[in-house]
């Protein structure tokens, strides 16, 4: 299967090349937690695809006697960066080939704060595998693939793969989901009820601080959770109910599983060995003035977490001015510095 992604066509080397791609971050409904072999996820996910939050970046390749790169954020050298890209480029040069005979440049740029908490390797890891095929199509002279761009993102952080097409991304192989795979995300947002196609997502920034337990040993683990075989049965279950939800506009049914999922994935992290809470009280507060909020005035607006403090809280655009008020009175005094970043739906990767 990972063969068709393997480049077959010649390709005329050049001196140098360049391209700028920009992807954005996605928000996870039903959660991938949990993986096995080469970034392959334990459980099928399901994503809307985010709008403002993305990350920018220009690869430029120079023909070169050794294959090396540097990488730089906002124009400073990230030496920090270097083990992850290093990785990602050992991991993608068997299916594009060329890549061992040039030097690269990865200049990145996020248009969300780099400590504010969000993970930007999604939209990063994007942005770069975007920039490999359009560089790809260069050299061999044939149509951009966003598909192998989904492919090789994975290779660098599993979520991205769903961050290149599409406002709803499924990733990973679902019997009810026909095309899907555990090697690219795929786009599912054809029949997306007119409510849910310009949703918005609301990121309280609870905790900018870096996270105790990063997403990669999370997913660690996982392989000996003792309840992993029924959660990875359940992400499937829940994604069937999601996926018709989300094309009859059934707001209700939408909000319990995507709160379910939420709690579930927290609930993994607070029942693993070692167990570990990456929640802070003020995402409790939070969760609980959504609450009551959505029982006093019926607007449905709910939340979601992902491997952190920070809550999405995701709503129909017809109530943006109710919910903002709802953020402003009440919310933001439990975020840091009171910060929140309004975001919405988008339908991902472009050129720029
Ligand atoms: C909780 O994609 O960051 O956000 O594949 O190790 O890079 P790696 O993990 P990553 O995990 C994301 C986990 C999540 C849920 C999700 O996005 O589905």
């Amino acid at each position: 299967m990972e063969d068709q992604f393997i480049l077959h066509e010649p390709v005329t080397l050049v001196d140098q090349l360049s391209a700028s791609w920009q992807a954005p971050s996605n928000i996870a409904l039903v959660k991938y937690w949990g993986k096995h072999g080469v970034q392959l996820p334990a459980n099928p996910s399901i994503s809307f695809t985010l709008s403002d939050c993305k990350t920018i970046t220009t690869l430029t390749a120079i023909k070169a006697v050794k294959h090396g790169f540097e990488i730089k954020l906002d124009g400073k050298l990230k030496p920090s960066f270097a083990p992850k890209i290093e990785s990602y480029f050992k991991r993608i040069i068997s299916y594009s080939p060329w890549i061992k005979e040039y030097y690269f440049t990865i200049e990145t740029t996020n248009t969300f704060p780099h400590s504010s908490g969000i993970a930007s390797s999604a939209s990063s890891m994007a942005a770069l595998s975007s920039c490999i095929v359009d560089l790809e199509s260069q050299l061999t002279g044939t149509d951009i693939d966003l598909k192998k761009a989904s492919f090789l993102a994975r290779l660098g952080s599993g979520s991205a793969c769903r961050s290149l097409e599409g406002k709803l991304v499924v990733w990973g192989s679902h019997d009810e989901t026909s095309g899907s795979s555990d090697l690219f995300g795929v786009d599912v947002s054809q029949s997306l009820h007119a409510v849910f196609q310009d949703y918005q997502d609301t990121i309280l920034l609870v905790d900018k601080g870096e996270k105790t337990v990063s997403s990669t040993v999370g997913h660690e683990l996982m392989n000996e959770h003792a309840f992993a075989k029924a959660r990875f049965h359940q992400a499937h279950s829940n994604l069937t109910a999601i996926k018709e939800c989300l094309y009859t506009g059934d707001l209700d049914g939408f909000i319990k599983i995507t709160e379910s999922e939420a709690l579930t994935l927290h609930a993994m992290m607070m029942t693993s060995h070692p167990y570990f809470i990456l929640m802070k009280p003020n995402t409790l507060s939070i969760i609980e003035e959504i609450w009551a909020y959505r029982k006093e005035t019926g607007v449905p607006v709910c939340f979601t977490l992902d491997a952190g403090a920070n809550v999405h809280m995701l709503y129909p655009a017809a109530h943006k001015d109710t919910v903002e008020q709802l953020i402003k009175s009440k919310l933001a005094q439990y975020c840091q510095n009171e910060q929140y970043i309004c975001d919405a739906i988008g339908s991902g990767a472009t050129a720029v």
